[in-house]
């Protein structure tokens, strides 16, 4: 099938990936290979976004970067050694997931089947490079994430469309859901009061 698709430049920096991002999402149909390979372009420099890269000691941050005119959630997640997720769902939103340093694990898997009440196989697992972007939907099924280092941090840039405030994670062992908030550690740059930055675990 002939694909069309507009010209995009490649963004030099953080900035200009948001700029274009913003034009890409004024249309309302996305193109997900577009926005990949745009999220993919874009060569990770510290230098641009240092200031939205906030570590915890305990658990992966999010850090909120740009709010996409409503129509996207763009942030920067902080995974220290051996931070993870829990296998969630994207409350059917478009996930984009770009490695701005070190390296992440995800691992993909099937929807639980409701009626076998049984545990969650491993369906794939890749190793993320730094500026490789992937991508999931709920069509294709839950992932975690992981950071299985146990001396480099990761970064990595997320973008979320349309945003979500909440999302279902799973219990591996029995396919189990709950419904968790999510919250961000820091709003651009600046860190979110204590009350609001509590997130009931995703992590
Ligand atoms: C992930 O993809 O594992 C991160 C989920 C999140 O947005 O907190």
């Amino acid at each position: 099938m002939d694909m069309e698709q507009t010209e995009v430049m490649k963004p030099e920096t953080l900035e200009d990936l948001i700029k274009t991002l913003h034009q890409i999402f004024q249309s309302d149909s996305i193109n997900v290979e577009e926005v990949q390979n745009l999220m993919e372009s874009y060569q990770s420099n510290p230098q641009d976004w240092m200031k939205f890269a906030k570590f915890d000691q305990y658990r992966y941050t999010r850090n909120l970067v740009d709010e996409g005119n409503g129509k996207f959630n763009l942030m920067i997640l902080c995974w220290g050694e051996g931070h993870g997720s829990s296998i969630h769902d994207h409350t059917d939103s478009h996930c984009f997931l770009k490695l701005l340093q070190g390296q992440l694990k995800e691992t993909l898997f099937d929807w639980p089947d409701r009626k076998l009440q049984s545990g969650m196989k491993p369906r794939g697992q890749s190793v993320l490079q730094e500026n490789q972007c992937a991508y999931i939907n709920d069509s294709l099924g839950l992932h975690r994430v992981e950071n299985v280092s146990h001396t480099e941090p990761a970064v990595s840039l997320h973008l979320y469309s349309p945003p979500f405030q909440s999302c279902r994670t799973f219990d591996q062992r029995t396919g189990h859901h709950n419904t968790v908030k999510m919250t961000f550690w820091s709003k651009y740059g600046e860190r979110t009061p204590y009350e609001l930055s509590v997130s009931q675990e995703n992590n």
